[in-house]
């Protein structure tokens, strides 16, 4: 009995493993950012050093950076946007002040959705690699690291 529920449980950790490792931006990534952000990150938005030369405007006519391929959404995860995605689409639960990014709000209409779609998210980048590290130091918040940034997965 004690056999058969341990290879129960293997087989169930393996399960996980692989879905961990499918993730990909063609499969997964890329139809979430179609249903979810591409109404303001699309080829109408601006590439980013348009949109900050002019972030208040574009923010009110509700247009944030585009984003629309895998290259441009990576660029808020790696560099130069280092942690951007997971600053502003993390639901605020492991962070000390307990707020979620600006951007989580727009995962989902409820909580289980936007929890869901979170996790997809974090699967794709990787769970450890989600971190909120800048490339630069900023106030009490060191550079992100050579290290941390290995652990990003980012699939394609
Ligand atoms: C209703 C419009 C809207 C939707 C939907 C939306 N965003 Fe945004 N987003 C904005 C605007 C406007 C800004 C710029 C203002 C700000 O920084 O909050 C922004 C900023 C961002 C930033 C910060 C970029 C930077 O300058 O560092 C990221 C990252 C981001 N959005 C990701 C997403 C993702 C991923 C989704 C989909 C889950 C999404 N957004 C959905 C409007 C939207």
């Amino acid at each position: 009995m004690l056999r058969v529920i341990l290879a129960l449980f293997l087989v169930a950790g393996v399960a996980v493993a692989s879905w961990a490792d499918d993730i990909t931006y063609r499969k997964h990534i890329r139809p979430l950012w179609e249903q979810k952000c591409a109404a303001c990150h699309g080829a109408g938005s601006p590439y980013l050093g348009e949109f900050l030369e002019n972030e208040k405007n574009f923010t009110q006519q509700m247009k944030g950076p585009r984003m629309d391929t895998y290259a441009d959404l990576i660029f808020f995860i790696g560099w130069p946007d280092t942690g951007a995605i997971m600053r502003r689409l993390d639901d605020g639960k492991s962070a000390a002040g307990g707020k979620p990014g600006n951007m989580y709000q727009y995962f989902g209409a409820t909580e289980e959705e936007r929890e869901k779609n979170l996790n997809l998210f974090k699967e794709w980048v990787g769970q450890d690699a989600w971190k909120f590290n800048r490339w630069e130091a900023r106030g009490k918040v060191p550079a992100i690291t050579k290290e941390d940034m290995d652990k990003i997965k980012v699939n394609y």
